[in-house]
């Protein structure tokens, strides 16, 4: 897009203490991923992109999920939690790379999209030296408000050391700001901590900008994509915003649902064709969905692949490492886990499905269960293409079903069933058989029966 580098330093050294958590709070989740991945998602990114995350002492598995999500950034420690501009500066190393824009955005703000950084960049390629994020709050207390003098913004002023007259604006700071790479360095290192609260404010380096008689701008945003997150209620809220936008782009994206404000999403969620969702349906991160497939109510799914015409639940949960063929059956209250389950093949009724690999066409009769933990390791269960596992039975791993194997029902399996390459065609064989004789008896009943009304 901009042929201009940049480097986008996210602060999240911050505790989060009204989270009031053991987790720092950029590790709280929306919609599935962390915080800090969504605004590390959102920043600039590729060639010329470089990103710096500064983060708390002690807070090595922030430093682990920013290389998860974006393994060129480097992670920074502010040792003491001096004030905002106090956390940029801990970044120093690579503010000295001198990038074209600088961009500074808190990880506490997951709503931010990639297109805001690019606004907030532009005016910087016109010659202004400072660009802040604004937004109208419906409650602006505990912002810093914007003071704008004959359509300059001149100031930032926080709310603390704010007077009544400056209460009163409307207009605050998102805080995300970005600052032009040649005068960035010496514009914060001006910054003093002479405030009601003693801290480095990056928000002084407005008034920094102004006296050196350099241009800031403002740009607008809407709400909704800055809303700060400092309490599980805002948490909440913002999830509530998440899933709204998400529900929004499946239905874009054409995927069928009745009742969309009933489907929790993820949002990493992949959809394929025609997708049916039905109500109360709620999906964890790393599921995709293929083409035709229908969740049925009431069904949970996290970390699975769902093959195309597949049909799950209602009431089934498919848990991490499920890979379900095109075509197969899940019914309700089946449970599957690292489990391959190939095309074609049925696990209708009341089943545990763990630490497997069920072949093309298997039938998995009601009530059976793969036996994979015997209380000191997990063990695999094979089931071979075309077998039948009648009801009501334990597979006691590690224990293999042959391809075409017969299973009688309330068997408890210990050793390995051998395959039987004809026994599919005789099941299906004896079913068809079956019914066509009870059909024919039903037959003769009835017509048994009309004679004896005649008579
Ligand atoms: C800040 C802004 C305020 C703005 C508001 C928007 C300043 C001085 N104030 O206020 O104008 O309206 O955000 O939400 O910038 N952090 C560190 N190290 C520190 C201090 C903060 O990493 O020493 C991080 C925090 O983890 C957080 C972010 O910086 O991600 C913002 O800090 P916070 O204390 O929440 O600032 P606010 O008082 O909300
Ligand atoms: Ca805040």
């Amino acid at each position: 897009m901009s042929a201009r580098t940049s480097l986008t330093i996210v602060l999240a050294a911050g505790e989060g203490t009204r989270m009031r958590s053991s987790l720092p709070k950029v590790l709280h989740r929306v919609a599935g991923e962390t915080l800090l991945a969504h605004v590390l998602k959102a920043a600039p990114g590729g060639d010329g992109a470089a990103l710096a995350v500064v983060i708390g002492p002690d807070h090595a598995a922030v430093a682990e999920e920013a290389q998860r999500v974006r393994p060129q950034a480097e992670t920074f420690v502010q040792s003491e939690r001096l004030g905002t501009a106090h956390a940029v500066l801990a970044a120093r190393a690579a503010l000295e790379r001198d990038a074209d824009d600088v961009l500074i955005a808190f990880g506490d703000t997951p709503l931010i999209s990639a297109e805001t950084f690019a606004q907030l960049r532009q005016p910087l390629a016109q010659g202004a030296a400072l660009v802040v994020l604004g937004f109208r709050p419906n409650d602006p207390t505990g912002y810093g408000r914007l003071l704008v003098e004959n359509g300059a913004l001149v100031a930032i002023r926080e709310h603390a050391d704010a007077s009544e007259q400056e209460r009163a604006i409307g207009l605050c700071n998102a805080g995300l700001m970005a600052i032009r790479g040649d005068v960035a360095l010496s514009i914060l290192e001006r910054i003093g901590n002479a405030n009601a609260k003693g801290e480095y404010y990056l928000t002084d380096a407005i008034a920094i900008v102004r006296e050196r008689g350099l241009q800031s701008i403002v740009v607008e945003a809407d709400e909704d994509e800055v809303r700060g997150i400092n309490t599980k209620a805002q948490l909440a809220e913002a999830e509530a915003v998440m899933q709204a936008r998400l529900r929004r782009a499946a239905l874009d994206a054409g995927v069928t649902m009745i009742a969309p404000e009933t489907v929790f999403l993820a949002a990493d969620t992949v959809f394929g064709k025609d997708v049916t969702i039905e109500p109360f349906v709620v999906i964890g991160e790393r599921v995709s969905i293929g083409d035709g497939a229908v969740i049925h109510a009431f069904s949970h799914l996290a970390q699975a692949v769902v093959g195309k015409d597949a049909s799950v639940g209602p009431y089934a949960r498919l848990r991490p490492g499920t890979l379900l063929g095109d075509g197969a059956k899940i019914g309700n209250f089946v449970e599957t886990k690292a489990a391959q389950i190939d095309a074609g093949a049925k696990v209708n009724h009341l089943t545990y499905i763990g630490d497997a690999h069920i072949g093309s066409k298997a039938n998995i009769g009601a009530g059976t269960i793969t036996c994979n933990y015997d209380g000191y390791g997990k063990h695999k269960t094979e089931i071979g293409a075309g077998a039948f596992v009648g009801s009501n039975t334990s597979l006691v791993a590690p224990v293999k079903i042959g391809a075409g194997a017969y299973v009688g029902s309330g068997s408890v399996i210990t050793r390995e069933v051998p395959d039987d390459a004809l026994a599919l065609e005789r099941a299906e064989q004896s079913v068809r058989e079956g019914w066509a004789k009870r059909y024919r008896d039903a037959k003769t009943r009835a017509k048994s029966k009309d004679k004896s009304h005649r008579a």
